[in-house]
């Protein structure tokens, strides 16, 4: 190798390394804490417990272990993100009934979206054999489908009846109901939720849309 070359492969390092160091410092992206544990589901037995912890709780808990490389940027960023997107989605510390159904938690296991691939890497425990995603996604069932969510309010207008009767399968209406959003931000999550399986044709789309944004907008 020439002696340039090695000239600039020092200096590229060197940067490289300020960087690396700098990037500590930097206070972006959510922080790592454990909120304390409110309330968790009636687990129908420990063995769902334990099943769910190993694999589910490091992101839908208040309960998360964080490693060593979490508190390492850039990865700190990537780890805390994941557990704040997976606790919004639900969490099994802060559990209110009808936050999340078993059977989008089943779709989720055997798609194999979940837990997220890229954890698995690092955590070669959480990786469930057949056998024991069996086990999780009946004793989720077992869990959760008894679980009767707090009565809706009933309904004034047929827009509101049809929000009701589409949007609180997966999850409350609360979920809804809770929001506020601009009506470009509520043309997205319903576009978003279709995706996920919320049955609405184009037209039901709108009126939802159109209702979501009068109702609960910002
Ligand atoms: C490494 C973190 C992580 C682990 C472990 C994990 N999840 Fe998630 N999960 C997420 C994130 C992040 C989201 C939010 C994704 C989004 O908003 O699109 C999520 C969302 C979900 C959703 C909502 C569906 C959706 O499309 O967003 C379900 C259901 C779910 N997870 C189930 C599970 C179950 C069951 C387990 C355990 C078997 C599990 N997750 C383990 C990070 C994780
Ligand atoms: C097939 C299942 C399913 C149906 C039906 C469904 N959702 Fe969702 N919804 C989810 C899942 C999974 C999440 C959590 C992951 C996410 O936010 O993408 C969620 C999260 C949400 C959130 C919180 C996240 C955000 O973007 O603010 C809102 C609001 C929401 N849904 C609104 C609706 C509305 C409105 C409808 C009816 C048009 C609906 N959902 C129907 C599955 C569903």
């Amino acid at each position: 190798m020439s002696p340039k070359i090695i000239r600039i492969g020092i200096v590229v390092f060197v940067i490289g390394a300020v960087l690396f160091v700098f990037i500590q410092f930097l206070p972006i992206g959510p922080q790592r804490t454990n909120p304390p544990v409110i309330a968790e589901p009636k687990w129908d037995s420990p063995e769902t417990r334990a099943l769910a912890k190993r694999a589910c709780f490091d992101c839908h808990s208040n309960e998360t272990v964080w490693p060593w490389y979490s508190y390492i940027a850039p990865v700190s960023w990537l780890t805390a993100y994941d557990a704040q997107m997976g606790r919004r989605a639900f969490n099994f510390s802060e559990w209110k009934p009808g936050m999340m159904s078993a059977s989008v938690m089943e779709e989720q296991i055997r798609s194999g979206r979940m837990p997220l691939p890229q954890y698995l890497l690092m955590h070669p425990e959480a990786r469930l054999t057949d056998a024991e995603k069996q086990k999780l996604i009946a004793g989720l069932h077992a869990t959760l489908g008894k679980e009767t969510p707090p009565p809706a309010t009933a309904p004034t207008t047929s827009e509101q009846a049809l929000v009701q009767e589409r949007c609180s399968g997966c999850h409350g209406i609360d979920r809804v109901t809770s929001a506020r959003k601009t009506r470009a931000e509520w043309a997205e999550t319903v576009a978003r939720m279709v995706s996920k399986g919320a049955r609405l044709n184009a037209t039901e789309q709108n009126i939802v849309i159109e209702y979501l944004s009068k109702t609960y907008g910002r």
